[in-house]
């Protein structure tokens, strides 16, 4: 039997946080009135939802109005694609984004390209990297907007956004970053930055599920994904989720708070993991050496798949990714990766372990310690079942 269960998956997702979760509480049970009515049970709620609207707004450096609550990081993406293809049609249908990114921006574009919108996808070099010259290259007459991510969820490259945006806003073009991996890990500010929209999602950084946020800059109008009693000034109806917002602003205060000491520790687990999991043979680093998000250490092992490596690995009590939550299970080999430029073989033999400042060095030589002898067994019946053939 295996010891305690080590949980190296924060980019899937992460638990509430102590803090966050005791802030949500009253808004389930007392304070529970709808932010609509204008009783003492909603007001109550109201003021909480304002209060978590200020306090993202300042982390992030956005002003009030430019805050916009949503059901999660997978919302605030379509909308920011969907709505400004609406909006901006008559001016021009072409979109660009890049081939790297997640599902929720990825789809999206290609429902778009479906729908009589020409989508460009960016190519990125092998760290996951666009070229500002790319882009600028890229941007036509009819572009109308740019979608690209912040930090990749697979490889955890971070990307330099403030270089790529200045050059769709040169051209005049809107610039929306999905940076769900990157707020509150981090630092992110929207006008050093130069963005037009950026999606962020409570759960990836100590929040609850199901609620996160699209800035939207002032002057930037962007008509509503979802429509219905015209909350969030009509951009975004439905009922407030009041204990998610404040979960999430809650969440994301504590994270502001503590970036500097989560980064460094959590830097310095993912540093020492990488250096035990290179020294196993066959085994590469995906994703770029120094641009990456503190938490985030994927790679390759050449000659074998990422499933049995993901279940044995479960079995010795150590929770893993084999990519992105959503394309894990699939089998398929990653779509970043190829972007990368790995070969199919290589781009299903991938594993991403994601830490936070929750896990510790002692985590950390065990999980190199149990790659070591996994691996080495999935080889040895590998090597076995060819011999048998
Ligand atoms: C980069 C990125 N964008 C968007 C999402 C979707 O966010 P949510 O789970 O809040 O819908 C994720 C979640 O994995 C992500 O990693």
């Amino acid at each position: 039997m295996h010891r305690k269960t080590i949980y190296a998956d924060y980019a899937a997702t992460t638990p509430v946080s102590e803090e966050a979760f005791s802030a949500m509480l009253p808004y389930f049970l007392q304070s529970f009135g709808n932010p609509s009515a204008i009783y003492c049970y909603g007001l109550e709620a109201k003021q909480a939802v304002e209060e978590a609207r200020r306090t993202i707004a300042g982390i992030i450096g956005a002003r009030v109005n430019e805050v916009f609550f949503t059901s999660g990081g997978t919302e605030a993406d379509n909308w920011a694609l969907y709505a400004t293809a609406e909006a901006r049609k008559s001016r021009g249908r072409h979109i660009i984004t890049t081939s790297i990114e997640h599902s929720a921006v990825y789809y999206p574009a290609q429902k778009l390209e479906k729908q009589g919108f020409e989508v460009t996808y960016l190519p990125v070099d092998k760290y996951g990297l666009v070229d500002p010259e790319e882009l600028e290259r890229a941007i036509r007459e009819d572009t109308i907007l740019v979608s690209i991510m912040m930090a990749n969820n697979e490889i955890g490259t971070i990307l330099n956004i403030e270089g790529l945006s200045g050059r769709a806003k040169a051209h005049k073009v809107l610039f929306h970053t999905d940076a769900v991996q990157a707020v509150g890990h981090i630092p992110v500010n929207v006008s050093e930055l130069g963005v037009d929209m950026l999606s962020l999602s409570a759960h990836k950084f100590g929040g609850p599920k199901g609620v996160g946020a699209l800035y939207i800059k002032v002057g930037n109008i962007l008509p509503p994904l979802i429509s219905g009693g015209g909350q969030e000034k009509g951009r975004r109806s439905g009922t407030s989720n009041v204990p998610g917002i404040v979960g999430m602003a809650a969440a994301l205060r504590e994270a502001a708070d503590k970036m500097e000491q989560n980064m460094k520790k959590t830097a310095a687990l993912r540093d020492r993991l990488i250096e035990g999991v290179l020294k196993i043979p066959y085994a590469r680093l995906t994703g770029d050496p120094v641009n990456r998000l503190p938490g985030i250490a994927s790679f390759v092992f050449e000659g074998l798949e990422s499933m049995p490596i993901v279940s044995s690995l479960n079995e010795e009590g150590i929770c893993v990714s084999s990519g992105s939550a959503c394309s894990a299970g699939s089998g398929e080999p990653s779509r970043v990766l190829k972007a990368a430029g790995y070969p199919d073989e290589l781009a299903g033999a991938s594993l991403r372990f994601s830490l936070s400042e929750r896990n510790t060095q002692e985590e950390v030589d065990y999980i190199v310690e149990k790659l070591h002898t996994v691996l080495e067994t999935l080889r040895s019946k590998k090597n076995a079942s060819m011999g048998a053939v």
